[in-house]
């Protein structure tokens, strides 16, 4: 461990056991984001207004950041903000007389937080301006050339903010406890359009320059921005895609019931306030599967299967609208207050657009990935909802536990409470806290005046506060089943004792739930000729469906089945969404493959964003 590593970890251990000492764990009211430099308790940002050229033979952002200050301490006479890896070259800020320079300090605080941004302020500023430009290797940002879109002829530029990254383009409180609004002015080659998580013209001319305004306040994490060749397509008068020309068409159609969503989850939870919902499909190296940029959803194009089994993602993004992007985590420990919350919405939305069956495979599949999570564990502080102090990276913490966890948590609620008064709270939850950062706590209060208290012995209090605070999952915990499952597990186990060969599994119908399921528990030691029958019948190996695809490649890598060793290397080649790839890196590792998953990820990591090259390094030990 590096000496500074060592101080950074002593340092947390301390902390940590100062926090223990004097309090329970979770009655921090005022608990401060360990992620973040700034002095936001005396001082909050609350608009940005950016000016940037998007320099694509240098792979930087360059221009200034102008930001409007509310001082909450009178005597405040500094502004931190976060970087990360920008060049500062001079700061102004504006007081009575005007515009003038001031002085500044950059800090480095380590390979984690980035560098603290210390501002001399003088007597009555009111506001900074920051001239910059960003690294072309900010973590925050991926630039593709040509040859890495599928049109060949144009260069690409995404950013992925969440959960730390936006201090990497954008000097800023990169906290989600402060938001903000922000408007922008940028600037590009000409035949390249820009978007970003803000109002935007779909239509606007392609000129080489693009305003935005973002009048609603959000945090850094959901500042977002994307350059292109790309083309649009809308979907209803307020709903559209933009993707590259070569798919554009296919996802209008995957996802052309976002509207019913829309409608569904505005049913329930209250009004859609955001304006335009619009989708943009990334190229396949997007680190995740969905980010739910306000107004501007960011998609991986792994998840268009040409038959909508895959579009939960959709439901997933825009349920964050709601929890998340309008009620937000204050700190990144209750990530679950974000991800938890659309789960469960997320779930509801599918259960109103396509049946209670396909919801329940859903949370079937959810439980038992949130299981093996679990029991994968060492620390069992990773499996409570509100995780740990001291985590290397907020990263860390988003495991299926916020997820799934969460997740069951509001089901248990909510056959607890009934549906109707459960979806009455939720919706007046969202609506109580709309525009504001909150802790666990927060939820507990408002769940204990307005559902508990008025509905006295239907929960226990001690059980509430061990759903959120401990670790482990309770015996009261949902135990969803599905009829479609059984019949798979009945068919799997016809086919294991030889009864049925592939042609017979009776799987014309099935949907991409239906073959994960179908696959996931196939055993490890299933003989060659079954995985070569499975293969041939029903091309497996090769299948266009990322998530069967993966599925079949961790299990036959686990067996033996090398038939798939061409294909992985084309998939982790081509795909750099991390869900999908990390753990087949893992599982090379784990086989002893780790020589031949070097040679792979020498070919594939020029092609991966920073943040899953970071995560691979980690994997493969480099
Ligand atoms: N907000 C997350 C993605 C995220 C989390 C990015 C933490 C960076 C840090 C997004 O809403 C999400 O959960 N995406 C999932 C898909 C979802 C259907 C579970 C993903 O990308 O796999
Ligand atoms: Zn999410």
């Amino acid at each position: 461990m590096s000496a500074k590593k060592y101080l950074l970890s002593t340092f947390s251990v301390i902390l940590f056991a100062i926090l223990a000492a004097c309090s329970a764990p979770e009655e921090a009211a005022n608990e401060m984001d360990e992620f973040t430099f700034a002095n936001y308790d005396a001082i909050v940002v609350r608009h940005v207004d950016l000016d940037l050229d998007v320099d694509f033979d240098n792979k930087i952002l360059t221009g200034s950041a102008e930001l409007s200050l509310e001082i909450l301490k009178p005597d405040t006479n500094t502004l931190i903000l976060d970087t990360r890896d920008l060049a500062i070259k001079a700061v102004f800020t504006e007081a009575s007389g005007g515009w003038q320079e001031t002085g500044f300090v950059l800090e480095d605080g380590g390979n984690l937080m980035g560098q603290s941004l210390t501002i001399d302020l003088p007597e009555g500023a009111a506001k900074v301006r920051i001239e910059y430009q960003t690294s072309p290797g900010a973590s925050g940002l991926q630039w593709l050339t040509p040859e890495q879109t599928a049109g060949k002829e144009y260069p690409f530029m995404f950013s992925q903010s969440q959960a730390i990254h936006a201090r990497s383009w954008v000097p800023i409180q990169d906290t989600p406890a402060v938001r903000f609004t922000y408007s922008a002015t940028i600037r590009t080659p000409e035949a390249l359009l820009a978007l970003m998580s803000a109002d935007q013209d779909p239509y606007t001319p392609r000129d080489g320059e693009y305003s935005f305004e973002m009048p609603q306040a959000i945090p850094a994490y959901l500042m977002a921005i994307a350059v292109g060749d790309l083309e649009f397509q809308a979907i209803s008068d307020t709903v559209g895609v933009y993707a590259e020309e070569y798919i554009l068409a296919a996802a209008a159609e995957e996802f052309s019931e976002t509207p019913m969503m829309m409608e569904a989850t505005a049913d329930l939870y209250g009004p859609y306030r955001w304006g335009r919902y619009d989708l943009l499909i990334l190229p396949p190296s997007f680190p995740f599967g969905g980010m739910e940029n306000p107004r501007l959803t960011f998609l991986t194009p792994t998840v268009i299967a040409g038959d909508k089994s895959l579009t939960s993602i959709i439901a997933h993004e825009l349920a964050h609208s709601w929890s998340g992007n309008l009620v937000t985590n204050a700190t990144w420990r209750h990530a679950w207050l974000n991800e938890g919350f659309t789960s469960y919405v997320e779930n509801r939305v599918m259960e109103e657009v396509y049946g209670k069956d396909r919801a329940v495979m859903e949370q079937v599949l959810g439980k038992a990935d949130l299981l093996e999570t679990i029991a994968g564990f060492e620390d069992p502080a990773m499996s409570a909802l509100v995780m740990p102090y001291g985590l290397n990276d907020p990263f860390e913490g988003f495991t299926d536990v916020p997820y799934q966890k969460g997740d069951l948590f509001l089901r248990y609620l909510e056959q607890k409470f009934g549906r109707e008064k459960f979806d009455t709270f939720l919706r007046a939850y969202f609506e109580e806290f709309a525009f504001g950062s909150i802790l666990s706590e927060d939820f507990y209060s408002y769940l204990d005046e307005n559902l508990m208290s008025p509905n006295p012995g239907v929960v226990e209090p001690e059980v509430i506060r061990a759903w959120i605070y401990d670790p482990g999952l309770l015996d009261v915990a949902p135990e969803p089943t599905s009829d479609a499952f059984t019949l798979v597990s009945e068919t799997r186990a016809a086919f294991l004792a030889g009864e049925i060969s592939a042609t017979e599994l009776g799987s014309e119908a099935w949907i991409t739930h239906q073959w994960l399921y179908f696959i996931n528990a196939l055993p490890d030691d299933m003989a060659m000729e079954l995985f070569i029958d499975l293969d041939t019948t029903f091309d497996l190996s090769v299948t266009a469906n990322a998530e069967i695809a993966f599925a079949w490649y961790m299990k036959s890598l686990q067996a033996g089945y090398l038939t798939v060793v061409n294909p992985v290397e084309e998939y982790l080649i081509r795909i750099g969404r991390g869900k999908l790839i990390y753990p087949l890196y893992q599982r090379l590792v784990d086989i002893s493959q780790r020589d031949w998953a070097l040679k792979v990820y020498q070919k594939a990591r020029p092609g991966y964003h920073p943040i899953a090259q970071a995560r691979i390094d980690a994997i493969l030990e480099l």
